[in-house]
């Protein structure tokens, strides 16, 4: 949540941090600005896209090659031009960028009006940047770094944020506390950012910043220490990432090459997995552990939002298969309701980003409770990745589109190879079946190819249901979550409301609202439900509801019986998720282009949640 960045160098900075943000905006975009010195310390900030942020600034001067800038997802205070960022200290000698919330801001603030202080905005970071500057001005030895340490020392909450003093003017401070911070090395130049994609352009060399870590950067240098002053040695680490994983190529869209990017990134996360013979499932990032795994009295999984969704198939997969018990839980919830753990536990977390606050703070309170943690995450790197005792990373490549669809598929596979693993090595699957299934999974790649390509059919099943108010998902086993990452895709892209249910469950409410103005989409493969979902479907259609089911190739029956379908391949229940959420992807894309929503950066949202 809120993105930053900052350059120092002999480069014009203005343009880095431009293209910075754009790069950055997945991660807020309700204001934007920068702080550029040259000479002075000038800020320009307004309420909107990065895009107004460039139109406000176009007839400005804004040379100068020290700089830092900032995309905002409000936390404290309204979207408007006085809250957006970077925010100026009273006396003009702090200009700084905040990624994070400073949460005993109000009673700083109270300390500092009682000091004389006043205050622009109603931000929390305006309280951080006034605090930087009294203890800049009080002490006779303060210099910045020791002002921003002394600050930081006071504030309880998280952040990520880069300041610059204008009478110390040849360098950046940035420092991390529970949001993100990536520095990039040049020659004779360094780039800041909240995460590597803003840094790719220039270097692939970079160093992840550590909770409680300062940097004091300038031109040809690089200090890291502890806000307590204790140095800190950096490890420098190169990102595998190109260009055009960033761009969006012939597609109109982030979502849409991310969807269509799907046959390769469910391919990229199993290849290297399982052996050249397709005998073996091989997971790297849990061999020490995997003892614990296999012997878990428990296993939990956390995350939020679709990382939640990929939860849930996998605990039905690895129930089903491994037969270890399993538990999913909204990381929000968990770190608050004093689960009870043991060291024979294991917590993973799913998470894309690796930075979403409430999974990491669960994870982290289940480490403290003893539990073995584990994470499967998209971004290479990132916090969860790091802090975890072992884990498995999903190659789905940089997801853009606020909107999760190729990493959700990547974690899904992920999910699908390790009830497998755990399966085969509990001894709960025979080795036929065991090669069967990873022969299904090999067969993936192709399968989701051949939905795409009837990407035309899909559209015109959205044209159809585009003015709808309200939708219905339904679905049953591991097709539930299937149903509700295809409700979400849908409220989150399109603002039509939709709710995911448990198909059994309909009854119990859901039913009450199925008239002829309806859709309700049945993820109808063949599987063990299939029986019990046809009878839904009846259900459904004795109220009139307009039916749109995901089916199995050949699968007759259900022509007849409903109003529009989507046909997957025929393919093994425990690979079907992968397959039937693709034509719910495709459906959502289309209705949120056809309603004019701006399906990339949905309003309100933000990809990487860094804020409880
Ligand atoms: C946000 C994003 C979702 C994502 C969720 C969890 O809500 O918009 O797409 O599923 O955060 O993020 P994570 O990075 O932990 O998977």
């Amino acid at each position: 949540m809120c993105g930053i960045v900052g350059y120092i160098g002999d480069k014009n900075a203005y343009p880095i941090l431009i293209q910075g943000l754009q790069r950055l905006e997945y991660r807020g975009y309700d204001s934007a600005g920068v702080a550029i010195y040259n000479g002075s310390l000038t800020v320009h900030k307004c309420k909107g896209r990065v895009a107004d942020l460039e139109r406000h600034i176009a007839d400005k001067d804004i040379s100068g090659c020290i700089g830092i800038g900032h995309t905002r997802w409000a936390t404290h205070g309204e979207p408007n031009d006085r809250n957006a960022h970077p925010h100026t200290s009273m006396n003009g000698n702090f200009v700084l960028v905040h990624n994070g919330i400073i949460e005993n801001y109000a009673e700083l603030k109270a300390d500092l009006k009682k000091n004389g202080i006043t205050f622009q905005s109603d931000t929390d970071t305006e309280v951080l940047v006034n605090l930087i500057e009294y203890f800049y001005q009080k002490g006779e030895e303060v210099n910045a770094e020791i002002a921003v340490r002394l600050a930081l020392s006071k504030v309880v909450g998280a952040y990520g944020i880069a300041v610059i003093c204008k009478n110390e003017k040849d360098q950046i401070i940035v420092a991390r506390k529970g949001s993100p911070l990536v520095i990039g090395i040049g020659h004779g130049e360094y780039f800041i950012a909240s995460d590597a994609t803003p840094i790719v352009s220039y270097t692939n060399s970079v160093i992840y910043l550590n909770d409680n870590d300062v940097a004091i950067i300038t031109k040809d240098s690089l200090t890291l220490k502890t806000v307590e002053n204790t140095p800190v040695a950096f490890k420098i680490t190169k990102v595998d990432m190109t260009i055009g994983d960033l761009e969006k190529g012939d597609f109109e869209h982030f979502m849409l090459k991310e969807i269509f990017e799907q046959p390769k990134t469910i391919e990229d996360t199993f290849r290297g997995r399982i052996s050249p013979d397709r005998t073996e499932i091989v997971l790297g990032g849990l061999m020490d552990v995997f003892p614990k795994l296999v012997n878990a009295r428990r296993i939990i999984i956390i995350g939020c939002g679709t990382s939640w969704h990929a939860a849930l198939v996998g605990e039905y997969l690895i129930e089903e298969y491994a037969r270890i018990p399993v538990e999913v839980e909204y990381a929000s919830e968990f770190r608050y309701r004093n689960p009870i753990l043991s060291a024979e536990d294991v917590v993973i977390a799913i998470s894309q980003s690796g930075e979403t606050a409430d999974t990491l703070a669960a994870l982290r309170m289940a480490k403290e409770n003893g539990a073995t943690i584990l994470g499967i995450c998209n971004v290479v790197g990132s916090s969860i990745a790091r802090e975890t005792d072992g884990g498995v990373y999903t190659h789905a490549g940089v997801e853009i589109g606020v909107a999760s669809t190729k990493a959700f598929t990547a974690q899904v596979t992920v999910m699908t190879l390790l009830a497998l693993k755990l399966a085969k090595e509990r001894g709960k699957i025979s080795s036929e079946v065991y090669l069967n299934l990873i022969q299904e999974l090999s067969e993936i790649p192709g399968k989701v190819k051949s939905i795409l390509v009837k990407h035309p059919h899909i559209k015109s099943v959205a044209a159809k249901y585009k003015d709808a108010s309200n939708a219905l998902y339904l679905g049953r086993g591991c097709l539930f979550p299937v149903a509700l990452e295809g409700a979400l895709k849908l409220k989150e892209i399109s603002y039509m409301h939709a709710e995911g249910y448990a198909a059994g469950e309909m009854k119990h409410g859901p039913i009450a609202l199925v008239d002829d103005n309806l859709p309700v989409v049945v993820v109808a493969a063949k599987d063990h439900y299939y029986e019990k979902i046809v009878s839904n479907i009846q259900e459904v259609k004795a109220r009139k509801g307009n039916i749109i089911a995901v089916v199995t190739e050949g699968d007759d029956g259900l022509k007849g019986m409903v109003n529009d379908l989507f046909e997957i391949p025929k393919s093994h229940p425990v690979v079907t998720p992968l397959l039937a959420i693709i034509p719910l992807q495709l459906f959502s894309y289309y209705i949120a282009v056809m309603r004019g929503c701006d399906v990339d950066q949905p309003r309100n949202l933000a990809k990487s949640v860094t804020v409880e």
